[in-house]
């Protein structure tokens, strides 16, 4: 579907499954589309390279895109319907309309990508109201963008259900990324000690510590190991309002944003709660 018109006619009044996604999918996204597989009679992934949530433009013209295989691999895990509309069709002629999380988006990435989440919100905002899902899936990778699509979703009244899923990792713990395509064999390698670092929290803080400057501590000497690795920030903050604690909380994330050569990861995990958010 390239249109709203013919999405809207291929639903007709179902409720579906939605899987919004930028497209280059990857097992991450895969598991998201089985999840609402599993729980909707009909699934539509929307496939839409975003252009206003790219801060850097390099970054949206480098992003890769193979709508073909996009296709193939979500319809192999029960995709109904891919949503593939064109930037005019998100963004008619003379679009003026924005929306802007206040606040949750000042911190981590809204600080080092700025206006990005305005394009993430707008644009979720539209994927909303034109599929009018049951249910809508987001991975807990983007730990930031999940709690501010939540945000919306609540204030704006939109509708469907906010669905939250785990991360899916490679066997090295890395967080599945469409970016990781972008890593050299070396730089693949480093990347890994994201994943350490938070590992390497959540095992002390399963240990008892509540201390969060003893668990940064023992993140930012598990990064020691990849000097290569630039980090951008490793917090541990309340899950609703992202913002930093002194003191283990219940549902307490530590979050990270680290460069690997020229590639910018984000990984988070759930500190405590052993059952969320590996
Ligand atoms: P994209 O990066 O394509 O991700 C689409 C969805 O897949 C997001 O909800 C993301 O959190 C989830 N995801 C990515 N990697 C994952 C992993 N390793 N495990 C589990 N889920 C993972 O995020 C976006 O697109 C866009 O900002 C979007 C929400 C589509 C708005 O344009």
């Amino acid at each position: 579907m390239r249109t709203l018109p013919a999405l809207r006619a291929a639903l007709g009044d179902d409720r579906p499954g939605l899987v919004p996604t930028l497209g280059a999918l990857h097992a991450g996204h895969q598991a998201l589309i089985r999840q609402a597989a599993a729980e909707n009679e009909q699934v539509v992934i929307s496939v839409f390279l975003n252009p206003t949530q790219f801060t850097n433009p390099a970054d949206l013209a480098r992003y890769p895109h193979d709508l073909e295989r996009d296709v193939a691999l979500a319809v192999e895990v029960g995709a109904d319907l891919i949503y593939a509309p064109s930037v005019e069709a998100m963004y008619p002629p003379g679009d003026a309309t924005t929306v802007h999380v206040a606040g949750l988006t000042d911190r981590w990435e809204g600080a080092a990508r700025p206006g990005h989440f305005d394009g993430v919100a707008t644009v979720v905002t539209k994927l909303l109201n034109h599929v009018q899902p049951a249910r809508a899936y987001f991975g807990e990778k983007d730990f930031q963008q999940l709690v501010v699509i939540r945000r919306l979703h609540a204030d704006l009244a939109l509708p469907g259900e906010i669905v939250a899923c785990r991360t899916v990792r490679d066997a090295d713990g890395l967080a599945l990324s469409s970016r990781n395509a972008r890593l050299s064999p070396t730089e693949r390698h480093q990347a890994a000690v994201l994943w350490r670092a938070l590992f390497r929290m959540r095992t002390a803080a399963d240990e008892g510590e509540t201390d969060v400057e003893a668990l940064l501590a023992a993140g930012e000497k598990a990064l020691l190991a990849e000097p290569a690795v630039r980090l951008d920030y490793l917090a541990v903050v309340d899950p609703a309002m992202l913002e930093p604690l002194d003191q283990v909380i219940p549902d307490a994330r530590a979050i990270i944003a680290a460069t690997v050569g020229e590639t910018r990861l984000i990984d988070t995990v759930a500190l405590v709660d052993a059952d969320l958010g590996m």
